[in-house]
């Protein structure tokens, strides 16, 4: 396996091997995802070291026409990190070399793997949070114009699940319109504790090289940047925590919501149903109607609000500095994204469905007296 790190005095012996398939673990397969960022981050780094004279101009111009290629490989998704490779860093490295020779290494000046990880997993956040903020407001926009629409349907409110007071869905959908508003907020401080430069930190303890750390967090669109070295290498973990802690807020308005519409959806219930395509039947019982997709955007809701505990269990009691305990955090912070908008899109598309039934108070007006 050719590392970045080999001093060239390891054999490959079955021993080697098995330690860096444990090692390695799933890097190779998440990696992938932060190709077109560790490519992004290559360029702005490059550009400072030609600046600082540690890079011929020429040189510049050859590594950014390289690593265009391959950034545009990750984006079509031609982009492997190949057998014995152990990550997206090893591997753009390696095929810089494979195409350009002794000077494909140069992109590493001054960098460690610590501090490229953590860059691109910032720039990796920073573009999912967007991503997540744009369906957030999608879901938004349905559910305010759902409240505005329903506005005279009446409901129930209860309290202990007893009913209580007459409500309506105007005011059931804008609550969850006005939940998810706070969540937002929430996101966007995280946002901000991402939207910082780790970039020249290096191992954690900066570099000897003249680093211009402000032109990379210009280059990069960074609001500005970690000052201290140290603590930008403690911020992995950290920083992934905070993202996490807001996706769940948003996952908790979630898995509330879809609690409230299974709910509306059982028969004794009644408030509000989908069409029959956008459930799910059972072939032994003809007169269900099962609320799959609301069970399910429950359950991820759920699943998303654990996930800044298991960070916070994977990173207790890790003393400051970079360690390898760090790298597992990828898996459950990067697929978060993925279920988490996924959720966000089939709420929105489901509500667009919703069928709300008239007339529900009528059957609890003797409850109400
Ligand atoms: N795969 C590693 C991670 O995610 C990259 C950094 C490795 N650095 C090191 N010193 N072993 O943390």
């Amino acid at each position: 396996m050719s590392k970045l790190w080999d001093k060239g005095n390891n054999e490959n012996t079955d021993a080697t091997q098995l330690i860096n398939q444990f090692t390695v673990g799933r890097d190779r397969e998440l990696d992938v995802w932060l190709a077109p960022y560790d490519v992004m981050g290559s360029v702005a780094h490059i550009r400072m070291l030609e600046s600082i004279q540690l890079l011929e101009k020429e040189e510049l111009i050859q590594l950014v026409e390289a690593l265009q290629g391959i950034y545009e490989s990750a984006l079509v998704g031609d982009f492997v990190i190949e057998e014995g490779i152990e990550d997206v860093h090893s591997q753009v490295e390696m095929m810089l070399t494979q195409q350009l020779g002794e000077v494909g290494k140069k992109i590493h000046s001054g960098r460690s793997r610590n501090d490229q990880v953590l860059l691109d997993l910032k720039l990796y956040m920073r573009q999912e949070i967007q991503e997540v903020v744009q369906l957030t407001q999608s879901l938004f926009d349905r559910l305010i114009a759902l409240s505005e629409q329903h506005k005279e349907a009446l409901i129930p409110g209860y309290t202990h699940l007893q009913v209580a007071m007459p409500s309506s869905f105007g005011l059931w959908f804008g609550a969850y319109a006005e939940g998810l508003t706070d969540d937002l907020l929430l996101l966007q401080a995280a946002y901000r504790i991402a939207n910082q430069n780790p970039l020249g930190s290096a191992a954690g303890y900066g570099s000897s090289f003249p680093l211009n750390r402000q032109m990379t967090t210009d280059l990069l669109g960074f609001e500005r940047m970690n000052y201290n070295v140290v603590y930008a290498q403690m911020g992995r973990g950290k920083v992934e925590k905070t993202v996490a802690f807001a996706l769940g807020a948003i996952g908790g308005t979630l898995a509330k919501m879809a609690m409230d519409v299974c709910l509306y959806m059982n028969q004794n219930f009644g408030f509000l149903t989908f069409p029959d395509h956008l459930t799910t039947g059972s072939s032994i019982m003809p007169h269900k109607k099962n609320p799959d997709v609301f069970e399910l955007i429950r359950a991820k809701g759920n699943k998303l609000q654990a996930l800044a505990n298991e960070i916070t269990m994977i990173t207790a009691n890790l003393p400051s500095g970079y360690h390898r305990d760090l790298q597992l955090i990828k898996e459950n912070f990067m697929p978060a994204f993925a279920d988490l908008k996924a959720s966000l899109q089939i709420a929105e598309f489901m509500f667009q469905h919703v069928q709300i039934k008239q007339d529900i108070l009528k059957a609890c007006l003797p409850l109400l007296h």
